[in-house]
């Protein structure tokens, strides 16, 4: 179900160049013989493509063989979903990080309300975030705290993302470090839980779903 942002960009300007040609066609007819037809290019414009509907459409996730500590990463909508499965001494450090993170509390509007919360999450174990730096738009690497290069990220480094454009740094919660160019946090896409092992990316979280 993963689409490729370039080619569904291409294709969508030339649908558009298409269906723009079409109204002008459209219109004029209908200047010579009346508006008893303009109901018809009007519906049709506003369908859109197969394309289109693919590249917005949700995507299913299977997180049951994300293994502590790591990341999967998906795409929806051309963006790269990140899903990292923290462990529980992840979680505990998130809460020693507040004093050192511009937005601890994620007060911006960076997420769904069913995430903002302490883990920016709908289930503590699972982060689910867009990997797109809230800078300039670069993907940052994800470095664990025992990773070779943690050191050179930060002293006491606990583990996240680590955008190299302009040394953005965001935590296990996509929080972004105090004293960095990013601005903001990472952005929560809407995502639901189909089952224990299974989320939805693309699909708001009603309360009594799984
Ligand atoms: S784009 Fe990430 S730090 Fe500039």
């Amino acid at each position: 179900m993963s689409t490729n942002s370039t080619a569904e960009g291409m294709t969508e300007g030339i649908d558009d160049k298409g269906r723009r040609r079409f109204l002008i066609a459209a219109t004029t007819v209908v200047g010579a013989v009346g508006v008893g037809f303009t109901a018809v290019p009007f519906i049709l414009s506003m369908q859109p493509s197969a394309k289109t509907q693919a590249a917005g459409a949700p995507v299913e996730v299977d997180i049951s063989k994300i293994e502590p500590g790591q990341r999967l990463t998906v795409e929806w909508r051309g963006k790269p979903i990140w899903i990292v499965r923290r462990t529980q001494e992840n979680l505990q450090e998130l809460e020693s990080l507040n004093a050192l993170l511009r937005d601890p509390n994620s007060e911006a509007i960076q997420q769904p309300k069913y995430a903002q919360n302490a883990t920016r999450s709908l289930k503590p174990e699972y982060l689910v975030v867009i990997g797109i730096c809230t800078h300039l738009g670069c993907s940052p690497s994800f470095v664990k705290k025992d990773d070779p290069q943690a050191a050179s990220i930060r002293e006491g480094w606990k583990g996240g993302f680590f955008c190299p454009c302009h040394g953005s740094l965001f935590d296990l919660a996509g929080r972004v470090y105090q004293g960095v160019p990013a601005p903001l946090n990472l952005v929560v896409p809407p995502y639901t839980y189909l089952s224990e092992t299974k989320i939805m990316v693309g699909v708001d979280h009603k309360e009594g779903a799984a």
